[in-house]
């Protein structure tokens, strides 16, 4: 066992955030995250654009965190970075970067999968963050997946259900998309939603076999109504956006929720960890909330802070990977797709 006394500078550069934190045992001392508000403009992130961006903002990134931290970078025990999954130009940005100063302070590196991280936030040493036990259920809601996870230790995870199309995240954002809502528009739905009814409007619900989810069918029903609609009256969009954003957000919760409850009835398991930027989505924390009464479930919800890409989450996932003395090398490969 290591002491609790290991400095780890975690950086996370798998998308369009920019991210350096760093951790003393489990604890967080700093978490820094410069957006990368260029996107915008485009309504979605541009791969090239984003590692662009990440190598202007990296080393203003790692000064802040280390500063923060107030922690000299002499002092660091390891560099931990994401090495997959995510956009390719992206990682190569932030394990270039770790490698070099790993290099240069001849220190061991970690990478880490960026998806484990997002679980594994629920780990951190700190006020109102409660551990759960394995084996739990994993749920992963974010821009770019959506699974089920039986989680049998910090790094055996066996994913149980999956997405067939689009992620959570990316439904929420391509739908707030057509309605003219900036990217990324899931927190913008999120706020609208609550002055909405969720019942106004009816999207399917795929009833698929097994344990894996859709999306694309609820994307493809939600564009082609508000099309109709639109056609017919030109203010639609606008005069019904808060009952669009609640009907629709109310759909695509209830998609992961179904397939939550049959997964958790199955296995059966009955702690609920979800990690993940749709995390911070009030509707999905809510129905959480109220099954967790209905059905004895124990959930775990991560502070908003640790729900959207973060380094923290890279670092406690390091953490556990520094314990294990599961070291990477220079010559490790960033991998755009990476299973858990
Ligand atoms: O985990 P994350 O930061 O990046 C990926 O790994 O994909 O997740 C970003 C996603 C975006 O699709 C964003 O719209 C969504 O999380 N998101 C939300 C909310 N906050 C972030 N979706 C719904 N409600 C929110 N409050
Ligand atoms: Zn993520």
């Amino acid at each position: 066992m290591l002491s609790n006394s290991e400095l780890i500078l975690a950086i996370e550069s798998s998308c369009d955030d920019t991210a350096a934190a760093v951790l003393k045992g489990r604890k967080v001392l700093s978490n820094c995250i410069a957006n990368q508000t260029i996107h915008k403009a485009y309504g979605g992130v541009v791969p090239e654009l984003a590692s662009r961006a990440h190598q202007s903002k990296i080393i203003p990134v790692v000064h802040q965190a280390l500063a923060q931290a107030n922690i000299d970078k002499n002092d660091l025990t390891a560099i931990a970075y994401t090495q997959g999954p995510g956009l390719l130009g992206s990682l190569l940005v932030g394990s270039a970067f770790a490698k070099s100063m790993a290099l240069s302070l001849e220190l061991p590196l970690l990478p880490i999968n960026h998806m484990q991280g997002h679980l594994l936030v629920h780990f951190i040493e700190e006020e109102g963050i409660q551990s759960p036990q394995f084996p739990f259920l994993g749920v992963t809601v974010s821009g770019g997946h959506t699974q089920l996870v039986l989680v049998k230790s910090h790094f055996e995870m066996e994913v149980l259900g999956t997405t067939l199309d689009d992620a959570i995240g990316e439904a929420f954002d391509k739908c707030g998309k057509r309605m003219g809502l900036a990217y990324p528009s899931g927190p913008q739905i999120d706020k609208l939603a609550q002055a909405g009814d969720p019942h106004r409007f009816a999207f399917p619900i795929p009833n698929l076999k097994g344990y894996n989810v859709s999306y694309s069918g609820v994307k493809t029903a939600f564009t082609n109504f508000i099309h109709q609609q639109s056609s017919k009256n030109e203010r639609f969009i606008e005069e019904n956006l808060n009952d669009l954003c609640a009907s629709l957000q109310y759909t695509l919760v209830q998609i992961i929720l179904t397939k939550i409850e049959e997964v958790a009835e199955a296995y059966p398991l009955n702690q609920i960890v979800i990690g993940g930027g749709v995390a911070a989505n009030s509707e999905l924390r809510n129905q959480l909330l109220k099954k967790e009464q209905s059905k004895k479930w124990q959930v775990f919800l991560p502070p908003l802070k640790y729900t959207t890409d973060n380094a923290a989450m890279i670092g406690i996932a390091a953490y556990f990977k520094l314990q294990d003395k599961q070291f990477g090398s220079l010559t490790d490969a960033s991998l755009s797709r990476l299973n858990y």
